[in-house]
């Protein structure tokens, strides 16, 4: 026993450890789990085990889904679905509190649980992810409550799939689940190999409360059940985990109609500027980096240091990081707990390692580890090369880098220099410094001053490849009802491709039509790479020719579009007035406009040429005002919830109603402040090229629009590979469609493949077109004490 001297000079912490007996004694009562389905456990067949991470105990058996295992869940949940979807949003809302209630009267069960069953502090599952369970569960009841005033006609999306990781167990589970029973969905749920219990406990209450029998059904099992439940018959898979997955995911569900969330990896940088308070960063790091042992999609893994600040800062971090307690994670003394599993250990070990060997110093805690169990120093690198693999790759451990900037500029490169976008965090004292950089750093949530902070209230995702969709939040909930789905109509056949020389051009043949339709780039009119064009044709014969776009004109738009890059600073009002100008120079042209088509042999010419400029109107209107919201979440703070655009949109047009169907999806994007590259119709792109002059007469900035005649088909694949595109639409065929969702796995580009429709109808505008247009960055401000 130390002496009280001792333990004053130390100021050691006994040991607290929190109760486990009651947990152990569920599962040993349990010992082994089927699966859940249909309100009843299944007699497990093949099982793998569930172990503490802390000390390699195991601490149950978990059935091994199969891909059968998995199709009788998800007809459970098809045949639950019609009771559910029907049942008033009232009373959907009851069942969402009854969760609630449940999870909070559970919460010590739960919490040990979870951290048994993932290594996490208790003080953490208690303190954070179970509260933010139950809140969530909270939350969502409201959003069934007013489903019907909030989102009037919608519909759910169906039988859900969803995949989630092993880092934050239950709260992804409640993440996930949440939503998808307030909008009436039904939902197949396979947890994280490494951590199958919270979610088995989760279904014990379910069936406890009575909850419809199908409407939840959860599968356990590792990747294998995990692909099989994508390949399923489902409406929709939402998914959470590794990049490397979400991109298998993406390619699996192209073509397939299936609705798509991915939330995937990070890179996260931390930002802290010479006036921030250094305290409060230093604080901020623990938060950002040790918090879940680094094991957290949005961690600040990456620390970008003022350089004037940075030995103070550096000394800061130092003295923090050896106050650290690692150790047991049911301890309510431990800070830092175990890695999730051995197969984590040893990959964080042999990333550092890598790290070490390519020059970076690691600094850790001088900690004595626990003997068993996969435990993992916290620390931080300095000496960091931006190719170090600690610079670029996901670690998922307690290490940080920490590296320096100059100026503000230098800051944002930095914290963009990276091919995620899930958060960011921003520490300065000088307000606008702070929310300059919040504006400028791509990535779907910005703390400003603080970290990892959550709530159901606002919306959680990335951008770029940290995936698409958002979780939380008004948009959470959209990601779990269905698109308005107008009456698909079948589009005119394109017609041939023949190939002729560009007028003047020399070598053999010349075209007898002098009326050749360039491609249009940056402004500015261009002949073709290739220098060919093609006939297009009319109801008598041949109307013209236009340029046989090729891979490198497309490439050459996307450069061109963006360099343009003031057009997505300019302000709503800026792009509104463009937008008018726009539309009143088609007005003043709209003879000539509706004589075109009418020799295409377009159907209702006149009507076309009216619908397209009322559609301009209506965009130029939309261009200051399709805005955000500001959420109140945590105390002493508020979340703006912002739709910025994507930066460069790749467009594919519908053969059908070429002029109307090319404004109502162009028009959109470039109203919120998007760069296109457009492939007009192209059975008839000259309704397309004839817009150049208006484009040019109308100070839309040259590279805004870029227009791309040819095969539409090639042309989009192109765009769809494209690494600097950051989303796109395509409306054509099927098989076009299903193209384009598998070439835009590369860079998890968000896609938009609508069918065609009536471009007449009301239903071809709308705030619908301007949701996909853009992503909701959540940025956390302090607000209030
Ligand atoms: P993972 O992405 O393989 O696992 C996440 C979930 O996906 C699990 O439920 C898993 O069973 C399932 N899964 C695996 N392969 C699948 C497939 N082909 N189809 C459908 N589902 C599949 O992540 P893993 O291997 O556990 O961790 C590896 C790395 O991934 C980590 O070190 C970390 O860098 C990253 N990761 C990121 C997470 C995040 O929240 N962003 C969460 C977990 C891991």
């Amino acid at each position: 026993m130390p002496t009280v001297t001792e333990i004053l000079e130390t100021m050691d912490y006994g040991p607290a450890p929190e109760a486990s007996g009651e947990v152990m004694g569920w599962l040993k009562s349990r010992k082994t789990f089927g699966h859940y389905v249909g309100g009843e456990f299944t007699k497990p067949g093949k099982t793998f085990d569930a172990s503490n991470p802390a000390t390699g105990e195991r601490l149950a058996k978990v059935a091994q889904g199969s891909a059968k295992d998995v199709a009788g869940a998800v007809k459970a949940a098809r045949s639950a679905l019609p009771a559910w979807s029907k049942l008033p949003g009232h009373e959907r809302a009851k069942w969402l509190y009854a969760i609630a209630r449940h999870i909070q009267k559970r919460d010590r069960f739960l919490s040990v649980l979870d951290t048994l069953d993932n290594g996490k502090p208790i003080r953490e599952s208690r303190d954070i992810d179970v509260p933010l369970v139950a809140r969530h569960f909270y939350h969502h009841a409201g959003w069934a409550e007013m489903l019907d005033d909030e989102f009037p006609s919608a519909k759910p999306v169906g039988v859900c799939g969803q995949i989630i990781p092993w880092n934050f167990p239950l709260l992804m589970l409640a993440w996930k689940i949440a939503p998808a029973l307030a909008a009436g969905n039904t939902v197949v749920l396979k947890p994280a190999e490494y951590t199958p219990l919270t979610a088995l406990a989760f279904a014990e209450i379910c069936a406890e409360i009575g909850l419809p029998k199908g409407v939840i059904n959860i599968v356990t099992g590792d990747g294998e059940t995990g692909a099989a439940l994508v390949a399923a018959e489902v409406d929709k898979i939402a998914f959470t985990g590794s990049t490397e997955v979400g991109r298998a995911i993406r390619t699996a569900t192209a073509g397939t109609g299936k609705k798509l969330t991915l939330e995937l990896g990070g890179k996260s940088p931390f930002v802290v500027f010479a006036d921030a308070d250094v305290d409060g960063a230093v604080e901020g790091v623990v938060d950002a980096i040790w918090f879940n042992q680094g094991q957290v999609c949005c961690a600040g893994s990456r620390i970008l240091v003022q350089e004037g600040i940075v030995q103070t800062f550096t000394k800061r971090l130092h003295a923090r990081l050896s106050k650290l307690r690692v150790g047991d994670p049911l301890d309510k003394c431990t800070d830092v707990g175990s890695l999730v599993d051995p197969v984590q250990l040893a990959r964080v070990r042999e990333l550092v390692a890598k790290g070490e060997e390519q020059g970076a110093v690691l600094h850790q805690a001088e900690c004595r580890l626990p003997s068993k169990g996969s435990f993992f120093a916290p620390g931080f690198f300095t000496n960091v090369h931006p190719a170090n693999i600690v610079s670029e790759v996901e670690i998922f451990g307690p290490v940080a880098t920490l590296t320096t900037f100059r100026t503000p500029d230098e800051a944002v490169e930095l914290a963009n220099n990276t091919r995620y976008g899930l958060a960011a965090s921003v520490w300065s004292e000088n307000i606008n410094l702070a929310l300059d950089v919040a504006s400028k750093v791509k990535a779907g949530v910005v703390w400003v001053n603080a970290t990892n902070l959550f709530d159901a209230a606002a919306g959680f995702g990335g951008y770029r490849e940290s995936g698409f969709g958002r979780e939380g939040g008004r948009e959470g909930m959209r990601e779990y009802l269905a698109d308005p789905s107008p009456r698909a109509k079948p589009e005119p056949e394109p017609g041939r491709l023949d190939a002729a020389p560009v007028p003047g051009t020399p070598g053999k043949g010349v075209a007898t039509i002098d009326r050749t339709a360039k491609i249009y780039v940056g402004g500015a009119q261009k002949r073709p790479d290739g220098g060919y064009s093609y006939a297009v044709m009319g109801k008598a014969g041949q109307i013209g020719l236009a340029g046989l776009g090729n891979r490198k004109d497309v490439r050459n738009a996307v450069e061109a579009a963006h360099k343009a890059t003031g057009w997505g600073q300019a302000t709503g009002h800026n792009r509104a007035q463009v937008l008018y100008y726009l539309a009143e120079n088609l007005s003043a042209r709209e003879a000539e406009f509706t004589a075109r088509l009418r020799s295409a042999g377009v159907p209702k010419p006149a009507a076309e040429v009216a619908a397209s400029i009322r559609r301009a109107f209506y965009y130029a209107a939309q261009a200051d005002k399709f805005d955000g919201a500001v959420h109140s979440t945590k105390s002493a703070h508020v979340t703006l919830a912002m739709p910025e655009p994507f930066g460069v949109m790749g467009i594919a047009c519908p053969n059908d109603a070429p002029l109307l169907s090319f404004v109502s999806l162009v028009l959109p994007a470039i109203a919120m402040g998007n760069r296109v590259v457009a492939i007009p119709a192209q059975s008839m792109p000259l309704a397309a090229t004839d817009l150049y002059q208006v484009l040019d007469t109308s100070d839309v900035p040259g590279g805004v629009v870029n227009i791309v005649t040819g095969a539409r088909d090639e042309l989009a694949k192109t765009l769809a590979q494209h690494d600097d595109v950051a989303a796109m639409w395509y409306c054509g065929s099927e098989a076009g469609a299903k193209m384009v969702e598998e070439e835009s796995a590369g860079n998890l580009k968000a896609t938009w493949t609508l069918p065609n429709r009536d471009w007449h109808a009301a239903d071809g505008q709308g705030r619908g077109f301007l949701l996909k247009a853009t992503q909701v960055k959540n940025i956390w401000v302090p607000y209030g004490e």
